[in-house]
Parts: C-alpha cells; sequence; structure tokens
C-alpha cells in the first residue's frame, strides 16, 4: 500500500470516530508526520489492502521515559476482533522502556474499559477528561 492511500485510510478512520466526539480530528498532514517519524503503527487485513486500525505516539521532552499514547483506533466494522489488542501489544513491545500516558474523554467508556483490560490505571481526573497511564 502506498504511503498516500495508507494516509487516506487512517484518516478516514479517524474522521469517523472524531464525528461521534471519541477522538480529536487530526489532518491528513499531521499523520503524514507520524508516518515519516516511525510514529504511526497500522494493522492490515489479510490482502493487506485495508486498513483495520492503527496508533499513534507522541514523545514527550521533558519527560523522556514516558511515551503519549495519542490516539488508537479500529475500523468500525471490525471492532471487539482483538485488532485494538493486537495494536496495544505491539505499541507496548516497540515502547518497552516507556512508560505510557494517555488521555481519554470521560464519556469514552468502551476505551477506557479497554484501556483498563490492559493495565492502564487513572492518573489525573480533568473536568472532561482522564490521564491514564501504564507503566
Ligand atoms: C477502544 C478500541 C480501540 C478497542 O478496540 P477493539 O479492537 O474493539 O478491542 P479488542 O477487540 O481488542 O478488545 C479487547 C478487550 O477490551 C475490552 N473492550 C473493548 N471494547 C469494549 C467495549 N465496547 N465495551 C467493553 N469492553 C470493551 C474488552 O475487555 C475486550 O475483550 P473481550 O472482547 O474479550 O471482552 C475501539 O473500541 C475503538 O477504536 N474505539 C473508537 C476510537 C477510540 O475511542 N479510541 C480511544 C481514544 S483515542
Amino acid at each position: 500500500m502506498t504511503k498516500k492511500e495508507i494516509i487516506r485510510q487512517v484518516h478516514e478512520i479517524n474522521c469517523y470516530y472524531a464525528s461521534k466526539g471519541f477522538t480529536k480530528n487530526y489532518s491528513k498532514t499531521w499523520f503524514s508526520h507520524k508516518y515519516n517519524c516511525n510514529m504511526l503503527l497500522v494493522a492490515y487485513d489479510s490482502t493487506l489492502e485495508n486498513i483495520l486500525g492503527f496508533v499513534c505516539a507522541h514523545k514527550m521532552k521533558d519527560m523522556p521515559n514516558h511515551i503519549n499514547l495519542v490516539i488508537l483506533c479500529v475500523q468500525k466494522d471490525h471492532l471487539r476482533k482483538g485488532v485494538g489488542t493486537q495494536l496495544i501489544n505491539q505499541f507496548k513491545e516497540h515502547f518497552k522502556n516507556k512508560i505510557i500516558a494517555l488521555n481519554v474523554n470521560k464519556k469514552n467508556l468502551n476505551a477506557i474499559f479497554f484501556y483498563e483490560s490492559y493495565g492502564f490505571q487513572k492518573l489525573k481526573e480533568y473536568e472532561e477528561s482522564l490521564v491514564l497511564i501504564k507503566k
């Protein structure tokens, strides 16, 4: 798959969840930058023509032993089939020496259940969101 097609599909999945208020809406340029920095991890179907989900990371300059999981999404027709699990496990493996931190909307209960089932714990609570970490 070309870089352009990867970015198109990733952006489309992001737009769907952003329209539902589950995630922020990131631009194709932002995803392209993440791709170039090796901070975009993608799960494909068996044909390698369709993206089933993705996860993006951000390095925290002032906290070098932390990594920020910015966004993790699974394509809507492939939820609850273990794609999110594969992505989070690969993410943990890739950044195995880092503490993973993320921000999730309090209303996004599915994502909170998901992250908690992988050992994430609440660090801070804001009016609309939670900061979760995994050591
Ligand atoms: C959160 C998300 C990534 C999970 O991906 P997924 O591929 O559906 O998750 P998995 O199939 O790997 O599920 C693993 C476990 O997480 C938990 N889980 C996942 N979705 C859940 C839900 N809707 N309700 C309750 N528990 C859930 C369950 O324990 C599940 O195990 P089980 O299916 O054996 O019960 C997916 O729901 C998603 O893309 N959500 C929209 C985008 C989003 O909100 N991202 C997070 C903020 S950036």
